[in-house]
Order: C-alpha cells, then structure tokens, then sequence
C-alpha cells in the first residue's frame, strides 16, 4: 500500500487510536440531539436475527446515580458523568412481540444470555464509539454486577432483562485525560489463523512486556492476580452474578444460585 493510502487509511480510524476510558468529567451536559443521536448510533449495530435483545435504562435520577455508584464500588465517575447509561440484555420485549403475535415464545436462558449479551455488547460500543466520535469520554462500568441482582430491582427489570454494564459518558476534564493510551497484548496474541496456537511461555512472557505500561511500579499480574486469582474480585462477583440471573429468570443452572 502507498505511504499515503496507509496515511490516510490510519487517520480514518483515529477515534480508536484516540480512545482511553475516561474517569474525570467536567460538570457539563450533552445536548439532547447529542444523547438522541448517540443513541440512535447505537441501534445501527448489527442485531442477531433483526432481535434486538438489549435496553438501555438512562439514569438521569441523582440519587439513583449515587446508589449506583455506591453500589459498583464507589465509582465517583459514575456520580460526575453527564449521562449514565445502564446496558441491559433484553428478551423480555422479544417475548411480548412473539407473544403480541400469538406465538409461543421459546427461548431457553443460555440462548438468551449467548445472544443478548453479544447483541447488547455491541450496541453499548457503537454508542461508546458515537460518544467518542462526538468528541466527549466514556468509561464501562462491570462494577455494576458487584450488586447486580439489587440493581435489578431498583430498575424494576422485568424477568427476561439482565444489567450487563454500565456507561458513563461525557465532556473529558481536559487536565485529567490519560496522557498516554493502555497497552494491549501483542497482535498475535489474540489473532490465530485457522486454527486456536496455543501459548507458550515466551508468547506469554510477551503479553507482560507489552503490559507493563499499564502498572509502572509493578507488573500486569498484580492487576490480574487482584482481579482473577483465588479470592479476587471475579471469584466474589460469581454467587451475586447466579443470584441476578436467577431472579431475572435467566439462569441456565438455578441450583447454582445461593441466598445472600
Ligand atoms: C465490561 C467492562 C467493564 C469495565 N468496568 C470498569 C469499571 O467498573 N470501572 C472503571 O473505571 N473502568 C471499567 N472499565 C474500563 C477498563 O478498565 C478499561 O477499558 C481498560 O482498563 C482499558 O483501558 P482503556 O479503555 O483506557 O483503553 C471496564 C471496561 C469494560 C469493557
């Protein structure tokens, strides 16, 4: 490819170079029209079978905000941001349709959850993508599954309608955007050709290398130990996790989930 086809093909996809989650806001709105087209960016995502299995529950609500930010661990963020979305997967409105029609809807929870976390996935990015793209920040927020079955309630989720995530969105405090992006692992760590390669000790000792701008003073692991060894975070979120797909009625193994 030409220097400048390559030039011109790399200033295209600026937004993705540009991207950091943002976690300082300046106090300011987002115009309506803003909100709506974000939005309506959203749904342009690519939808299994037309479904469209995913809501989004705006929280405008201060208070409601703060509990929510209490809730995900003291998110300040989630308290600052000019819109704060909760991503929810949604089945339940696809049962009403098929139901409206006089079919009998039949959808087992692991087909739900399959479907609907990846349709609502991908709709969260493009309104991520479309906030980004307009200029303001944006941070997911897993810290919500901390209290997800709790949170269920609080947004009177219907059965058939699961939090996933939420998204914070809006103006960036220009003195407190990260300098510099978040490493990732190498290329070829996550892109195999025609078969899964399995890692060997040198591909995984790379994977750190690449990392460890992430945690100047120590390394990746310690992010990762924190999160995803014995006794992590991850490790707690996985009875909360079972109660809330239990009580939105879309847990695929019920026994699993426990009384808090
Ligand atoms: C599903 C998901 C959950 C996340 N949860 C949180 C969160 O609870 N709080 C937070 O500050 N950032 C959260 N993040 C942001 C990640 O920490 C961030 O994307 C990652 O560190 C890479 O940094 P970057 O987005 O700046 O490139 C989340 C991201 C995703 C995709």
């Amino acid at each position: 490819m030409a220097v400048d086809a390559r030039e011109d093909a790399y200033a295209r996809l600026a937004v993705f170079w540009r991207h950091r989650s943002i976690r300082h806001y300046l106090p300011e709105p987002i115009p309506p029209e803003h909100v709506e087209w974000m939005l309506l960016a959203a749904q342009r995502a690519s939808t299994d079978a037309t479904a469209q299995m995913y809501s989004f529950i705006r929280v405008t609500d201060p208070a409601l905000r703060d509990r929510i930010a209490t809730w995900s661990g003291n998110q300040e963020h989630i308290r600052t941001c000019a819109e704060f979305f909760v991503v929810c997967l949604d089945v339940y409105r696809l049962r009403r349709l098929v139901e409206h029609r006089g079919g009998v809807f039949d959808m087992g929870p692991r087909v739900a959850l399959l479907f609907g976390i990846i349709d609502a996935a991908l709709a969260a990015e493009n309104l991520a993508l479309a906030a980004e793209l307009l200029g303001y920040g944006v941070c997911f927020i897993g810290g919500i599954q901390a209290q997800a079955d709790r949170l269920a309630r609080e947004l009177t989720l219907p059965a058939g309608v699961l939090p996933l995530c939420g998204l914070c969105v809006g103006v960036p405090d220009p003195t407190k955007v990260p300098d510099r992006p978040r490493p990732r692992v190498p290329l070829q760590a996550v892109v195999h050709e025609n078969s899964y390669r399995p890692y060997t000790a040198n591909d995984l000792e790379a994977c750190y290398e690449h990392m460890q701008a992430i945690a100047p003073q120590g390394d990746w692991y310690a992010i990762l130990r924190r999160y995803f060894a014995a006794g992590g975070f991850m490790a707690r979120r996985e009875a909360v996790v079972a109660r809330a797909w239990q009580q939105q009625g879309l847990d695929p193994c019920p026994s699993d989930a426990q009384e808090e």
